[in-house]
């Protein structure tokens, strides 16, 4: 798409869908939202958190910041999954859908908010049974089933906190969260299915307990795909049979605002994965809020999809606790959007199914979609054309997160998707943050192609230069300057490490990680990671986590890795490596080292090429030049080598990537 094309599309986009569209009032939010947390964003923050949850105890003070480190809604007592749960029953909602969910292979749930309690009820008074009790920790690996939310919600209705773990992660990471959390408990299941075929789960954790994590004492399981997993006497237990006995009768704990809600890992610029720690009232408040006002959400007739995974921070906040906070109806899909394999719809058995979203849509009647520039870039690779077969006029807002969305998926996603007629929401934010933070309004900021626009009310950035002064046109580093309810409370057992992260760099702000770039509007383009983070498919890597995993393999002696530009998953990751004397390269022996990150790592960090070099560049004062190696595996002019200790190297590393 030319850029001229990309400027006609761009107005006709902007302030998607036109006030007018709308009879007066009929909008979630309006400017007025802006103003008032201008005007006072504490008291802002304050009438939300009262007015979006219901609390057991009002609280005394809104905010006590002594930086780095906050508390919101101080002195106050809730229970969250009374308010994702309990008071919609309580209001006579019980029949209302809290979740349609849909298995990879076609076979569906309908869950409602009476069902969904029962459930969690149960499975509180289970984990109960285990002797677990407030403060306690315990490690989800589970598929996207159901009994996923149930477990997170069971969790918080005791104030034990979770730490879910991606399904697609290894052995050798459930062994380092649970250590790190010292979690008691793990609950998974046999398997769940991915693309067509169950892909076990038990197996991991089995491997993982086998030489670690010493902690753990039990391992309660899900049936999911009948395939039968070993289970250990006395350690590993059946969901359905200890559901079965359980009671359906346990109160929610009111708990202190402050209470650890759950840690996710997140990857961060060294080996180790940070325990990213959110809690209960100030995280609820702006997850709920969010929710609402982003999405233009009405939850008597909206049906929302939020299509991310729920071991990720964009599932915890938006398939779990903002719809369920809100009493939405919301879709849950298990799978990939390319499966079932065969198709008889189709008459082509051979081939993968293109259109399993549109068809969800179009069944649900999905009024709000909330995916990832990632899927976006493959539906655009895959020829989709709207409406591709599909009556998907029942969407309303479409969201986009995780990555920058390049104008032109934006512009596709707004043309095949929404037909035209949809607000497109960008929305900016990371595990630490909690919640969205930069995101338009729907029919309140005017969207263009490419831009996050401006921070949600009550949430204040600022793009700064090397020096911390603030930049109000140009590029720079995106910072936020006042805390805000969902930000992160620190990471797991290292104050130390979350001040020097975060509220270093620029003293008295946050510092996100981002570049970003203000137009003279001020919106604020995001340009991405300015750190060795990189961001595959919009699931964050650090480079030297895969670093290590390459030299963790018996032929490898050194390495470095880079997140070259890649049209479909943003960044793909590229391995340079160093043999061991006495070892060949090989194809073999290349294929041989890109499993072994998988295995010890999981699959989504399998470099997408290692390339073996005799020597890697770096400074006289022997730091690796990552810039040359990106620029040379994204076949670019390299720029300056005169830093360089041993300048031929360039050459060798360009004959190994070719
Ligand atoms: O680089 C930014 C990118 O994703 C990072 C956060 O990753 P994670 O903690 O895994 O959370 C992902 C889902 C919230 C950010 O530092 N990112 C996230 N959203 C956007 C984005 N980059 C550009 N535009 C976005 N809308």
């Amino acid at each position: 798409m030319s850029d001229a094309t990309i400027e006609v599309y761009e107005n006709e986009a902007r302030r998607f869908p036109p006030p007018e569209a709308f009879a007066a009032g009929a909008l979630v939010s309006d400017r007025s939202l802006y103003e008032e947390a201008e005007a006072d964003y504490e008291a802002f923050w304050a009438r939300q958190a009262r007015e979006l949850l219901t609390w057991n105890q009002d609280f005394d003070t809104t905010l006590v910041w002594d930086l780095p480190f906050a508390q919101w809604f101080v002195g106050g007592k809730l229970n969250v999954s009374e308010n994702c749960l309990d008071r919609h029953v309580a209001a006579g909602r019980a029949d209302k859908v809290a979740y349609h969910w849909e298995g990879e292979p076609g076979d569906t749930r309908t869950i409602t908010y009476g069902q969904l309690l029962s459930d969690v009820e149960k499975f509180a008074n289970v984990l109960k049974g285990f002797g677990l009790a407030a403060g306690d920790r315990v490690a989800i690996y589970l598929p996207m089933i159901p009994e996923l939310p149930v477990a997170m919600l069971a969790c918080t209705r005791i104030g034990v906190a979770h730490s879910v773990i991606f399904g697609g992660f290894s052995p050798t990471s459930i062994v380092d969260r649970c250590d790190d959390a010292e979690a008691k408990l793990i609950i998974t299941a046999d398997a769940g299915w991915r693309r067509g075929a169950p892909s076990g789960l038990k197996s991991a954790v089995d491997t993982a307990l086998a030489d670690g994590a010493p902690t753990v004492e039990h391992v309660i399981v899900v049936n999911r795909c009948d395939t039968d997993p070993t289970m250990v006497d006395g350690r590993d237990h059946w969901w359905h049979d200890l559901m079965a006995g359980a009671d359906d009768h346990c109160p929610p704990v009111p708990l202190d605002s402050e209470q650890l809600l759950y840690l996710l890992y997140t990857s961060g610029t060294t080996a180790k994965p940070k325990g990213i720690m959110h809690t209960t009232g100030g995280y609820l408040t702006q997850v709920a809020f969010t929710h609402k006002y982003v999405f233009d959400l009405r939850p008597d007739t909206d049906v929302y999809w939020c299509a991310a995974d729920i071991g990720w921070v964009t599932g915890h906040s938006y398939i779990v606790y903002g719809p369920l906070a809100n009493g939405a109806t919301s879709v849950m899909y298990e799978g990939t959007p390319d499966t079932p394999r065969e198709t008889e719809r189709h008459g082509d058995r051979s081939a993968w199914t293109k259109d399993r979203l549109w068809d969800i849509i179009e069944r649900y009647g999905v009024t709000q979609l909330y995916t990832a520039p990632t899927a976006i870039r493959t539906f655009m690779k895959w020829g989709v054309q709207w409406p591709d077969g599909h009556d998907l006029s029942s969407l309303r807002v479409l969201g986009t997160v995780g990555e920058p969305i390049n104008p032109e998926a934006w512009m596709w996603y707004h043309e095949h998707i929404g037909g035209r007629s949809c607000p497109i929401v960008d929305t900016w934010w990371q595990t630490e943050t909690g919640s969205h933070m930069i995101s338009p309004l729907p029919g309140v900021t005017t969207t263009i192609p490419g831009t996050a626009t401006t921070p949600v009310p009550g949430v204040f950035a600022e793009v700064v230069d090397q020096q911390g002064n603030t930049v109000d046109v140009g590029g720079g580093y995106l910072t936020i300057t006042r805390p805000w309810p969902a930000m992160l409370r620190g990471i797991w057992g290292d104050p130390q490490r979350y001040f020097e992260t975060y509220w270093s760099e620029y003293p008295g702000r946050y510092f996100a990680g981002d570049g970003a770039r203000v137009d003279e509007e001020g919106n604020i383009w995001i340009l991405g990671r300015t750190d060795d983070v990189m961001n595959v498919s919009g699931h964050r890597i650090s480079t030297s986590e895969i670093e290590s995993a390459l030299v963790d393999h018996a032929a490898v002696a050194e390495a470095a890795v880079v997140g070259a530009n890649d049209e479909v998953t943003g960044q793909a990751i590229i391995g340079y490596v160093i043999l061991i004397g006495g070892f060949d390269d090989s194809p073999e022996l290349r294929e041989e080292i890109r499993q072994h990150v998988a295995t010890k790592l999981g699959p989504i960090a399998r470099p997408k090429a290692v390339n073996v070099t005799p020597d890697l560049p770096k400074t006289r004062s022997g730091k690796i030049m990552r810039r040359l190696l990106r620029q040379i595996a994204q076949g670019e002019e390299i720029g300056d080598t005169t830093t360089l200790a041993d300048p031929s190297v360039v050459d060798a590393l360009r004959a190994s990537a070719e």
